[in-house]
């Protein structure tokens, strides 16, 4: 059982899950049901990135279960990903009330819970799902222009893509998802 003096000692998933529930970093804590720092395969070599939990995923406690989440199961199938092969987790792990965007200094608390899940999965490829996930990362970069292109930074290898849930009611976004997301079987070539 970690404490919250292990913040700067995380050495597992099971540190980060374990540190996330008895976070008080932000204020978010006060108002969500389940904490949700992520779900997934340890030994991923992709790991996606969303924004924050909805309401499902609040309730259940597991990244995209909602309707985000059943278009990324969808995206996962078009190219034969399976969800138990990756890591999904989000920038931020509570959720924000009324799925309001996080606010800045609630993505600054959460930041080192994400650095320390990308440096124990340490993945061949993260997928930035959305414009937060984009900009935390890369703060100059807009998704209308990045998306379904490859960025290296620091040892990492990134692709953005437009966020699931912008395009559940979109048919123009959803072409364009489900376009860019078979991208993801191409990374190897920029490794
Ligand atoms: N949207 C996100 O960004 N993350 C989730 O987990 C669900 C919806």
């Amino acid at each position: 059982m970690v404490t919250i003096k292990d913040i700067n000692n995380v050495k597992s998933l099971k540190d980060v899950d374990e540190l996330v529930q008895i976070c008080r970093r932000c204020i978010l804590y006060k108002t969500k049901i389940s904490d949700v720092p992520g779900d997934g395969n340890s030994k991923a070599s992709i790991l996606f990135i969303g924004e924050a939990p909805g309401e499902k995923e609040d309730l259940v406690g597991k990244p995209f279960v909602g309707r985000a989440g059943k278009l990324l199961d969808f995206l996962f199938s078009k190219i034969k990903l399976k969800r138990e092969d990756v890591f999904i987790t989000n920038i931020v792990k509570h959720r924000p009330p009324q799925n309001r965007k996080p606010a800045k200094e609630e993505i600054k608390a959460c930041m080192l819970y994400l650095k320390s899940q990308i440096e124990i999965i340490n993945p061949k490829l993260i997928v930035l799902l959305g414009s937060t996930a984009l900009e935390v990362l890369f703060p100059k970069k807009k998704i209308s222009k990045e998306h379904g292109k490859f960025i290296r930074k620091e040892n990492n290898l990134y692709l953005s893509l437009y966020h699931p849930a912008a395009a559940v009611y979109n048919a123009k976004a959803k072409n364009i998802l489900i376009k860019d997301f078979k991208k993801i079987n191409d990374y190897k070539k920029y490794l």
